[in-house]
């Protein structure tokens, strides 16, 4: 059964013009778009999205940094895209990013790494119903 994933360029891969070259690595692989929007997320929105991290020194400035400009948040649907796609995404930690991943290639900093993907299904599921309305996410069929 297919799987769906929430990622989003983050502001810096907006300011920086990579959404349609890490877009197209996702959509190049054959996984599917059923989810697009582009917003400034307000901190409340931010914060939600990173709850996990509350109470961590860096929250302040993840939230800060998340809210700062506009963001790309995508729910991208495929098999195994969860796992696929963090592998894609690359470590978290800059310097352990492999080259061929997306912060491998285009990222040094650990706030400014220029993408998100959910972490596990459960994640997932969580993440795109916070960016999400049920119907703004898409069913089609791909003939890939
Ligand atoms: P992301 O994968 O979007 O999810 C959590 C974010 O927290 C992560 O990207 C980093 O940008 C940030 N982060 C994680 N650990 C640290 C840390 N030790 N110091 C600063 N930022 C961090």
């Amino acid at each position: 059964a297919s799987e769906q994933t929430y990622i989003m360029i983050k502001p810096d891969g907006v300011q920086r013009g990579l959404v349609a070259a890490i877009l197209g690595r996702f959509e190049t692989r054959g996984f599917q778009i059923v989810g697009m929007k582009m917003l400034t997320p307000t901190k409340e929105l931010a914060s939600s999205h990173y709850g996990e991290h509350e109470g961590k020194p860096f929250f302040g400035g993840l939230v800060d940094f998340l809210s700062s400009g506009p963001v790309v948040g995508v729910v991208l649907q495929g098999k195994g895209v969860v796992a696929a796609a963090r592998m894609m995404l690359g470590a978290t930690k800059p310097l352990e990013s492999a080259p061929g991943t997306i912060r491998g290639d285009f990222a040094i900093d650990m706030g400014r790494n220029v993408m998100h993907a959910s972490d596990s299904v459960d994640s997932a599921t969580r993440e795109i119903g916070l960016w999400f309305k049920k119907e703004e996410v898409v069913s089609w069929t791909s003939c890939a």
